[in-house]
Parts: structure tokens; sequence; C-alpha cells
């Protein structure tokens, strides 16, 4: 799919591999509508790109909230032919711990946030994407989701965090099938370890430990490089139903 051509919708899109997704996508000429529930950084956000970038206050969660924010889309911008889901959440909480089990209610919420929020933009935004004019190699649309090395290898605290990145994973093949009909790709990114607001919540120590995982370059990864893979999987047509790990060969022990 040509960037010029691309109006993308960014949840998350605020801060962290969100926010560099949509200054890198509005680099390469696409318009964007960022999704998020903190409204002044979006806001300051899709005032610094100038017109490329319209924010809209949404909970990934909520369908009316949503569907709200894909018709503002399309009302600033025309058309929505690209989703690139980044909001999430990441608790650390052990299965059992010294405060007793973990609080069903916590694991539910990362669920619901990390899941269930993923696939209700997605479904909803496909639903506006079916009408989309196919362009020249047949597609209506690109859809990004963002898993984490945790699908595949979850740490100690994990439980909620990593089932809730391996149902991203699980959803990209299914969710693929299901919109081929209509010219409309799937694909996930699944980052190691990102040095974003919510890795900069760590203390220096941990994420000093943390630095240290990837085979080479022995670093956290730049929400910058995230974004230039997402790009690449939007642009790229003949890439579909693929989980790509960006972790510089980091494997959690
Ligand atoms: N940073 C990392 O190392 C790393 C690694 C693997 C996976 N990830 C995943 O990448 C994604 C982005 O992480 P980040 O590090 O940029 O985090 P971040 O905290 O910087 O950004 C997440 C954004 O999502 C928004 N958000 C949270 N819940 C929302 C909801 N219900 N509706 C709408 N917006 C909501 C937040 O307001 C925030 O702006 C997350 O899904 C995270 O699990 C991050």
């Amino acid at each position: 799919m040509k960037l010029t051509e691309t109006v993308a919708v960014v949840t998350g899109g605020a801060s962290g591999l969100g926010e560099a997704c949509v200054r890198n996508l509005v680099v390469g000429g696409a318009r964007v509508a960022i999704l998020d529930l903190d409204a002044d950084r979006g806001e300051r956000l899709a005032r610094d790109l100038n017109g490329a970038a319209h924010f809209a206050r949404a909970d990934a969660t909520s369908e009316s909230d949503v569907s709200a924010a894909l018709d503002a889309c399309q009302s600033a911008f025309g058309k929505v032919t690209a989703a690139i889901n980044c909001a999430g959440i990441a608790v650390a909480v052990k299965t059992i711990g010294k405060a007793g089990a973990h609080p069903l209610a916590l694991y539910r919420k990362v669920l619901d946030v990390n899941l269930a929020g993923t696939f209700n933009v997605c479904r909803l935004a496909a639903e506006r994407m079916q009408a989309n004019l196919p362009d020249e190699n047949g597609e209506r649309g690109a859809i990004v989701l963002t898993a984490s090395v945790a699908a595949f290898d979850g740490q100690k605290g994990q439980a909620a965090y990593a089932s809730s990145k391996g149902g991203i994973v699980a959803l990209t093949l299914p969710m693929a099938r299901d919109l081929a009909d209509v010219g409309i790709r799937v694909n996930t990114v699944a980052p190691g370890l990102f040095l974003t607001p919510m890795m900069e919540g760590l203390p220096q120590p941990a994420q000093d430990a943390l630095a240290h995982q990837p085979l080479f370059p022995k670093r956290l990864g730049k929400p910058s490089e995230l974004a230039s893979l997402v790009r690449f999987l939007v642009e790229c047509p003949y890439i579909n139903a693929e989980t790509i790990r960006l972790d510089g060969g980091a494997r959690l022990p």
C-alpha cells in the first residue's frame, strides 16, 4: 500500500511505540488518526504534525468510542486504509504472591485492553475498509497488531500480559483468513525490549539488566526501529498473516 494514499488509525498513538509509528507514517506521506486515552499527549502530537494527523480520545475496548473515532477519521481524511494497534497495558503480578492469588479482575482487565481492545478496533476498522476502492494490488487495507516476545518467552509475573500477547499471535492467522477475500492483510510485530514510557517506569538497574538481553546490539530497542518495521508491513503487499519478532536476537530466560 502506498503511504501517500494511506489513512491509518494508530491506537496507543499518543505515546511510545504508537507515537513513533504515527511520526514515521506521517513522514512517509500518510495521514493518521491518533486514537488514545491520553488526550493531552495525543492532541499535542496532532498539533505538532500540522494537519497530517488528527486526535480522537477513545478507549480501544469501547465499541461506541472506536466507532466515533473511525467516523471522525473518515470525516477528516475521507477513508481508513490501515489500522495499527499499539494500545496496551502491562502488569507484573505472580499467579500466587505475598498478597494471595493473582486478582482475577486484573487478569481480565489486561486481556480486555490488550486482546479484546485490539480485536474491537480491527473488526470495526475492517468493516469500513471493505468499502474502499481496491488499489492496483487489489488491497483495501492493512492491519498491524502488537504482540510481544512475552507471547513466546513469558517471564515470572507475566501470566496476564503473556496470555494477552499469545492471544494476539493466535489472532493473526484467522483474522488474515477472514479478511483475505476483501483484500485486507493482517500482520503482527512482537517487540522485545524498547525504551518507551512503559519501560522508563522500571528502575535503572532493571533497565540495565534488560538492555543486556539482546544478542546484538546490546541495548534496548528504539521506538523508531519498531516504527520502520510497521511501515514495511503497511507498504509491502506480499506479507500477510505473519508475526515478526523485533528483539535484537533476545530470547528471555
Ligand atoms: N515497550 C516495550 O518494550 C514493549 C515490548 C513489547 C510489547 N510492547 C507493546 O507495545 C505496545 C505499546 O507499548 P509502549 O511501550 O509504547 O507503551 P506506552 O505506555 O508508552 O503507550 C501505550 C499507549 O496506549 C494507550 N492506551 C492504554 N490503554 C488504552 C485503551 N484502552 N484505549 C486506548 N489507548 C490506550 C496509553 O494511553 C498509551 O498512550 C503495547 O501493546 C505493549 O504491550 C511494548
